[in-house]
């Protein structure tokens, strides 16, 4: 039988990989994307929910976000950041999401994609 603690540390060793191999995108920090979604400096503080409606659940100007993955979110704000969004008003979004740091991403991604969809 193995001693206790050798078998605990490789076990702990196998959990380990799966953290190492995501290591290139950010972990998202949901309190600090809640607190940049209220008042993200591109239009003078004006909050992602001033488009995208309460709750993040759309609105006439701007899809729902609220339901979406964090996986799903990072990576249209990372298209519209680099300008590949190819949306009929991904202008808009650009301007938002251009000068956002992977980190912003990040934490907004996982504050909207803990909020409750429609
Ligand atoms: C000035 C209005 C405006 C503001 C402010 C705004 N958005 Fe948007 N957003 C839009 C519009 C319009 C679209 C749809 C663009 C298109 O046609 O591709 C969009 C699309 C998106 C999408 C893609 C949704 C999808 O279903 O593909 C994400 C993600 C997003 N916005 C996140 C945010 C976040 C996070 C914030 C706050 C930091 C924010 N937006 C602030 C107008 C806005």
């Amino acid at each position: 039988m193995p001693h206790p603690l050798r078998s605990r540390s490789l076990a702990l060793t196998v959990l380990a990989v799966p953290a190492v191999a995501l290591a290139a995108a950010p972990a998202g920090d949901a309190a600090r994307g809640a607190q940049l979604a209220q008042d993200w400096g591109e239009y003078g503080g004006y909050a992602c929910a001033g488009c995208h409606g309460e709750g993040l659940r759309g609105s006439d100007v701007a899809p729902a976000l609220a339901g979406r993955t964090a996986a799903y979110l990072a990576e249209r704000l990372n298209a519209y950041r680099t300008g590949t969004a190819t949306g009929a008003n991904a202008a808009q979004m650009q301007a938002v999401a251009t000068t956002m740091q992977d980190q912003d991403i990040a934490d907004l991604s996982a504050y909207v994609a803990g909020l409750p969809g429609k």
